[in-house]
């Protein structure tokens, strides 16, 4: 087991060893994300889109986050166990910011939070820093904008907007901010932010010039049923497929008797059976009485 990763150290890894990040939803896919070495685990607010089929980020509420943050952190992974902040949890105040981000924390376990904006947002990403609850940015194609943007478009493709972006990820990082994921932007401004600022950039869709990589669980390891993958995306594994000819294979040896086999079988003594078939093969209307009576003789022969 590796020794527990923490916001500091991933602050520390500035131009250092490419920070690797995956999100993961549950129990199962924080364990595999932990064993592969994940540096930070992101509970993402894509569980909306991967695992409860919304078509949005838009449609989950704290308490779905933390629901899922909760199951994450019960792995005890050694990677640092981040909650997406859910649209309209950090929109309203930073009071109620703050609460809604120790919630992560007190309930889902969390060990850093993420939130969605720049400078617009910087009071909220304030507030939660000073309640000593790390923060981690998220610049570019922001999901939780997508009326906004208009649909998931790459951002700061021309220099006046992604002149923008550079201010924020300045803002966001003399802030005290610990790291920024960067979505989808062209990979020259991705690198001058990375260049540019004191924390680690953590790319998605931003180009290979960043302190560190994240993608979808689901998408890498081939888990999403088949539907678009983005282009930034590279998939690893088919695991959907696979787990289809799994259960395929198994409905075809319950078809064909071949499941359960011995092993797969529980069984009794071979007296037991053997009284058994004979109570069965001559049943009683007074069944208990003769049933306790056959079950005593049987508990003396044992
Ligand atoms: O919700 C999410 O999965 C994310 C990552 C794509 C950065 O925010």
């Amino acid at each position: 087991m590796s020794a527990k990763m923490t916001a500091p150290k991933v602050r520390g890894r500035k131009g250092g060893d490419p920070i690797k990040m995956v999100t993961a939803y549950d129990f199962p896919t924080a364990r595999i994300a932990d064993r592969a070495g994940a540096d930070i685990i992101l509970v993402g607010d894509s569980v909306a889109n991967v695992v409860l089929g919304h078509g949005d980020t838009l449609a989950v509420s704290v308490d779905d986050m933390i629901h899922h943050t909760a199951a994450v952190a019960r792995a005890e992974p050694s990677a640092l166990v981040v909650g997406d902040m859910p649209w309209m949890s950090y929109h309203v105040s930073p009071e109620d910011t703050v609460r809604n981000a120790g919630r992560f924390v007190r309930e889902g376990r969390a060990e850093a939070v993420k939130l969605e904006g720049g400078r617009k947002r910087l009071d909220m990403v304030t507030a939660v820093l000073d309640a000593e609850i790390p923060v981690m940015g998220h610049l570019g194609l922001t999901p939780q904008s997508v009326h906004a943007m208009g649909g998931y478009r790459v951002q700061g493709k021309q220099a006046a907007a992604a002149y923008e972006l550079i201010s924020d990820a300045h803002a966001l990082a003399e802030a005290g901010v610990f790291s920024i994921v960067l979505e989808g932007v062209p990979d020259v401004l991705a690198e001058l932010v990375t260049r540019e600022i004191s924390v680690p950039t953590i790319g998605i869709g931003a180009g290979r010039k960043c302190d560190g990589q994240v993608l979808v669980f689901h998408d890498v390891v081939g888990l999403g049923g088949g539907e678009y993958l983005p282009k930034f995306v590279r998939q690893y594994a088919t695991l959907a497929d696979d787990a289809v000819a799994a259960i395929e294979q198994w409905f075809a040896d319950v078809d064909s008797g071949e499941f359960p086999g011995e092993d797969e079988t529980y069984h009794m003594p071979a007296e037991s059976a053997e009284i058994l078939r004979n109570l069965s093969a001559h049943p009683s209307t007074s069944g208990p009485v003769i049933a306790d009576d056959i079950l005593a003789d049987e508990a003396m022969e044992i």
